[in-house]
């Protein structure tokens, strides 16, 4: 399957499925790696792997055009996906819809718990034994999409928001590859297919 990734930032978890998806036995390739933000530091590294690039400023832009953008690099790439890997923009229901069942975003949190920002420090200021990460598929409302894996990450004595982010992105490197190459891999299932199949059917 083919893949457009999104970022804001660093994108070392763009990092993270880019080297998944060369080994040979990946399910998924990264056609694309497009941020909001053109000095995102991702984009340089994904453009010294060879892989194509867009960036689009949203400053200045509205949402909805900033969206069909971003929507329309991907389609142009051919991307049957599109992952959401630290991208900092809450897209309009429109895009979250038409994408629906299509586009997955990493949470760092235990969803349901702590949807939204600062998830570490809630977690913490609450007391919680572990914090930890979540892929989810993407819906209009943010972050409440249906969960497709989880790793949860001890809390230890007098833990920081920065120490408890550092090593929940470890734990996020390992998830996400994994669970794309599960989620996009389904179609290679005679079972999934045969479903699709007599929803069609319907
Ligand atoms: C990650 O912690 C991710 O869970 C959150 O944003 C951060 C992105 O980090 N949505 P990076 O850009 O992938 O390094």
């Amino acid at each position: 399957a083919k893949v457009a990734i999104f970022i804001s930032g660093r994108g070392s978890n763009m990092a993270a499925l880019l080297y998944a998806s060369l080994l040979s036995d990946s399910a998924f390739e990264v056609v694309l790696v497009a941020a909001n933000d053109p000095e995102a530091e991702g984009l340089a590294l994904a453009e010294a792997e060879g892989v194509s690039t867009f960036a689009l400023s949203h400053k200045g832009m509205v949402r909805s055009d900033h969206d069909a953008a971003m929507e329309k690099a991907a389609r142009d790439a051919g991307a049957d996906y599109i992952v959401l890997a630290g991208y900092m923009r809450i897209l309009t229901d429109e895009f979250a819809t038409r994408w629906e069942g299509r586009m997955l975003n990493i949470h760092p949190s235990l969803l349901p718990k702590y949807p939204g920002l600062d998830t570490h420090q809630r977690a913490i200021d609450a007391g919680d034994s572990h914090g930890g990460v979540s892929v989810h598929l993407v819906t209009p409302e943010l972050d409440a999409g249906e969960v497709l894996g989880q790793v949860k990450v001890a809390i230890r004595q007098g833990e920081t928001a920065d120490s408890l982010a550092e090593r929940v992105r470890f734990a996020e490197h390992q998830l996400y590859p994994r669970v794309v190459s599960e989620y996009v891999g389904r179609e290679n299932d005679p079972e999934f297919l045969l479903g699709k199949v007599r929803e069609l059917a319907l």
